[in-house]
């Protein structure tokens, strides 16, 4: 059994502690809490063991709120850590928290991998170097975007590796997940900077990628349009799609409207969270011109990562070959029969 410990209970957090807490080979340790909000009441109904910093054991507790123990009392008892800090934080909690006490820790993708605050050598992709990650004390786990771009290209690369001379991604960002209180902004936004691209070629070096990021006024998945130029002649729509009819984490559809009518059928047809857990190639938008393919999915930006971070576990700590670990993440998450239920109702 191996101890795991959450540290942070956001959007990300509470949906690996709704899988971790119930999966047998898991000794669940618990939660963190940082601020005593109705979130905490939510930890104590699903069960959780709630853990805070030392400072702030009075106000939960003044508030009523049911607390286990402090955050560093728990993290002594764990084997693992899967950190799920807000954006940037996993790097303090690296330095005060997991290297002092020598725990190994999963970080999330809004962490550094490169300069001052880079919290690993690494960033997993389960389609490309799960295996890599056997036995690495800290790894992050890809941002959803970027798991999503790892999941498409590498199976074309190894198809079509040879030809393919590069590609150019647009990414259309949701603007909040659906459980963020904060407002959606009616603006269209770029970003300067995407990191993005230089995340791919983490696991995927060779790529000749350019990323370019927007965000919009949603709430409901990200999109991305990615061009593919192939020396030569591209592959017919037929082969693409065949490439990707039996991946992992990949549903093939024709008939959604958009991003929304699959997030809402998730809900209706009560997947958990209604997350999806992939991304979703848009068949009758898949357009093969000349040297290029063009290929817009959307990505289910909050339960993406889940079964990623399910799987970097059973690399990381238990060191288990990639086929039984997608078994097993697939018995637990479901993936295939929710892939196979979603490409029904939108054929
Ligand atoms: N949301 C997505 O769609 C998505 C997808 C892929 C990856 N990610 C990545 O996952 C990470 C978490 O994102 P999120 O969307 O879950 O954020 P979030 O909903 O804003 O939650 C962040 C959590 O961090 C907790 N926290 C505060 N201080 C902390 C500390 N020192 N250590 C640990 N946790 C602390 C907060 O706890 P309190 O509420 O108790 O203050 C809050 O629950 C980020 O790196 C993000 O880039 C997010």
């Amino acid at each position: 059994m191996v101890r795991v410990f959450i540290n942070g209970y956001g959007n990300i957090g509470r949906r690996l502690a709704a899988v971790l807490s119930s999966d047998k080979e898991v000794q669940f340790i618990g939660i963190a809490k940082y601020t005593a909000d109705d979130k905490t009441k939510d930890a104590m109904d699903n069960g959780f063991d709630i853990y805070v910093p030392d400072w702030m054991v009075n106000q939960f507790k003044e508030k009523g709120y049911d607390i286990t123990g402090v955050i560093s009392q728990a993290i002594s008892g764990s084997d693992l850590v899967v950190d799920a800090a807000k954006e940037g934080g996993g790097y303090d909690n690296k330095k005060k928290l997991y290297e002092p006490m020598n725990k190994a820790a999963i970080f999330q993708g809004g962490e550094d991998r490169h300069g001052e605050r880079s919290v690993a050598d690494m960033i997993h992709n389960s389609r490309v170097n799960y295996a890599k990650a056997a036995g690495k004390a800290y790894v992050i786990q890809g941002s959803c975007n970027v798991s999503g771009m790892g999941r498409i290209m590498q199976p074309l690369i190894e198809n079509f590796g040879d030809r393919i001379r590069r590609y150019d991604v647009t990414l259309i960002r949701r603007w909040a997940d659906l459980e963020d209180s904060k407002d959606v902004k009616d603006s269209i936004e770029w970003d300067k900077n995407p990191h993005h691209q230089d995340d791919v070629r983490d696991f995927i070096p060779a790529s000749n990628l350019y990323v370019d990021a927007y965000k919009v006024p949603s709430r409901m998945m990200h999109l991305h349009q990615m061009v593919i130029r192939f020396n030569g002649k591209a592959p017919s729509k037929d082969q693409i799609i065949e490439t990707f009819r039996n991946e992992f984490g990949v549903a093939i559809l024709n008939s959604a409207r958009g991003t929304a009518a699959i997030r809402k059928k998730a809900m209706d047809l009560g997947f958990r969270h209604g997350d999806t857990n992939m991304v979703h190639i848009h068949q009758e938008v898949l357009r093969v011109q000349d040297d290029t393919i063009k290929i817009s999915y959307s990505d289910d930006q909050t339960g993406m990562v889940i079964p990623e971070n399910h799987l970097l576990m059973q690399s990381m700590i238990l060191d288990r070959p990639r086929d039984e670990a997608i078994k097993r993440t697939d018995r637990i998450f479901q993936m295939t029969k929710k892939r196979r239920i979603l490409e029904e109702e939108f054929k």
